[in-house]
């Protein structure tokens, strides 16, 4: 019998960064995107190019650097979405564009305020419209999990008619059990045969947003939907390390089928998504939490020590994780060395990138004893997705944290200019972000504030996060600062924050705001 390739649709850069707090700056979601071409998956859905100029500007630069994997925009079943999706993908080497209409009765009176008949059209027009831009079109039938399966028929006739070559049935709240699934991809994938290739696309509402996805393989789905780390709207979507891991480990139960994916660069993608976005996996996530690997009781070490089958289904290297989590590199490591590790670790930087970053791994060294994988990993990703650098700290001064009024000194560049000042505020944080405020005269609004540990030891690196609004009528901002001290940290991660934001200036508006169809 012959092996089928299951397509691996990426979408973290669409519907995982519609997870609350996980929108990146356009330097960010291109490193994403290069990891995920190295990561072999099929498809890159970088985006949703009319959502706003920020969008569509990623998109067409992820468009002109990955070549290996597909790039896809997602448009709404307008023609001026269909436009901003064809031309921010037009250089890209291969192209989809996904366009999408909801087909449940619920959505189409409540929503949409449109009939079946109207639906129809619009998807019909927005499949011809962008097969004028693009050979490989996608359609979504938006919760086709509560949507009739005759209608789905009907449409899926008139799309495929227009041009479409891939039809997807997203189970948009993650309403369905694996069984449901199952009956709904046999039916669709039996009555389109070889006309099309059918997608699923589950939501894990439920936590069953990966066993719908198993589901559907085995009754006729050829393209699975999904995010790294299982980012997504609400509770998420379908996490691609566990349907990937998955395939691979039960190859007695999935014997046809294969994906193109890389699983050694699992680890890598995950680690970079969370730094990105500053969402860990909880530790217990299969996969890629920190414990997924980890046996506490003495029962299950000494099993492990006699043959590690006892208690292992996955060996950590298949996904790219290197359990003796070794002492990479000292303060005496010269520059050669370090480059080397960071080949190793997947990384090749340009020389401009490869300076600073050893620049910063010499500092690092100073003052941190030991540097691991995982520090290394946070630094260059920090280098390599830092917005231009409007703003620069350089240096912070803090007093008195305990009886009296908490107050910072803060000292930053800006061009060559360095501007001092100093506040106080209602904590420690509070005064450094209000002291920067007042120097770049801009007044953030602090939604979220996270200090992850990178690492291992007292001296470990904080990792801080912070979610930023600088404009109510804008979205928030993700800035991220790294350093062994939490203070530095926290200044860094919020001075990033508002370069990100001067950076993407005038392209944060969301253009889909007005419009009464939201996705
Ligand atoms: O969940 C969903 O229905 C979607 C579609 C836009 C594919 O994300
Ligand atoms: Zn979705």
């Amino acid at each position: 019998m012959s092996i089928e390739t299951i397509k691996i649709f990426d979408t973290t850069l669409r519907d995982g960064e519609q997870s609350p707090g996980a929108s990146m700056n356009t330097e960010e979601k291109i490193q994403i995107a290069m990891q995920l071409e190295k990561l072999g998956v099929d498809i890159i859905e970088a985006g949703f190019a009319a959502a706003s100029p920020g969008d569509f500007d990623a998109i067409s630069k992820i468009a002109q650097r990955v070549t290996k994997s597909t790039v896809c925009s997602l448009a709404r079943a307008t023609d001026a979405d269909v436009k901003a999706a064809g031309e921010a993908i037009a250089q890209a080497k291969m192209k989809r564009i996904h366009t999408f209409i909801a087909t449940s009765s619920l959505h189409m009176e409540y929503k949409l305020k449109m009939t079946p008949d109207e639906v129809i059209k619009r998807a019909v027009r927005a499949v011809q419209y962008a097969r004028e831009f693009v050979d490989d079109v996608e359609f979504s039938c938006e919760d086709a999990g509560r949507s009739d399966i005759g209608f789905m028929k009907e449409i899926s006739d008139a799309v495929i008619e227009a041009g479409a070559t891939t039809i997807n049935l997203p189970d948009t709240v993650g309403f369905r059990l694996p069984f449901e699934i199952g009956q709904m991809v046999k039916i669709m994938s039996e009555y389109t045969k070889d006309r099309a290739i059918i997608s699923v696309h589950n939501h894990n509402d439920l936590g069953l947003g990966v066993a719908n996805s198993l589901e559907a393989v085995m009754n006729g789905a050829r393209q699975v939907e999904c995010t790294i780390n299982g980012l997504g709207e609400r509770a998420g979507n379908a996490a691609l390390e566990e349907i990937v891991m998955a395939l691979k480990t039960r190859k007695d139960v999935f014997t046809n089928f294969k994906t193109n994916i890389n699983t050694k660069e699992i680890y890598p993608s995950s680690r970079l998504i969370a730094t990105i976005t500053g969402i860990e996996p909880q530790p217990n996530k299969a996969i890629v939490g920190k414990n997924a690997f980890a046996h506490e009781s003495g029962i299950h070490q000494d099993g492990m020590l006699k043959n590690r089958e006892t208690y292992e289904i996955i060996s950590p290297a298949d996904i790219g994780l290197d359990m003796e989590d070794t002492l990479v590199l000292g303060k005496h490591s010269g520059r050669a060395a370090f480059k080397d590790k960071l080949a190793k670790l997947g990384f090749t930087l340009e020389d401009v990138a490869l300076n600073n970053s050893f620049e910063r791994f010499k500092i690092l060294a100073d003052k941190k004893k030991n540097i691991y994988d995982d520090d290394l990993r946070a630094l260059v990703t920090n280098e390599m997705t830092n917005a231009p650098k409007i703003y620069e700290l350089i240096s912070l001064q803090l007093m008195d944290f305990s009886n009296g009024t908490p107050s910072a000194v803060v000292k930053i560049k800006k061009e060559n200019e360095e501007i001092i000042d100093a506040g106080i505020g209602e904590g420690t944080i509070d005064a450094i972000f209000k002291t920067i405020d007042r120097i770049s005269g801009y007044e953030g609004k602090l939604l979220d504030y996270k200090v992850n540990s990178v690492s291992k030891g007292k001296d470990a690196l904080a990792n801080v996060t912070v979610k930023v609004a600088f404009n109510d009528t804008e979205p928030a901002i993700i800035g991220h600062g790294l350093h062994i001290d939490t203070m530095l940290a926290s200044a860094r991660a919020y001075i990033g924050a508002l370069n990100s934001y001067l950076s993407m200036a005038g392209m944060l508006k969301k253009r889909y705001c007005d419009s009464n169809e939201t996705v």
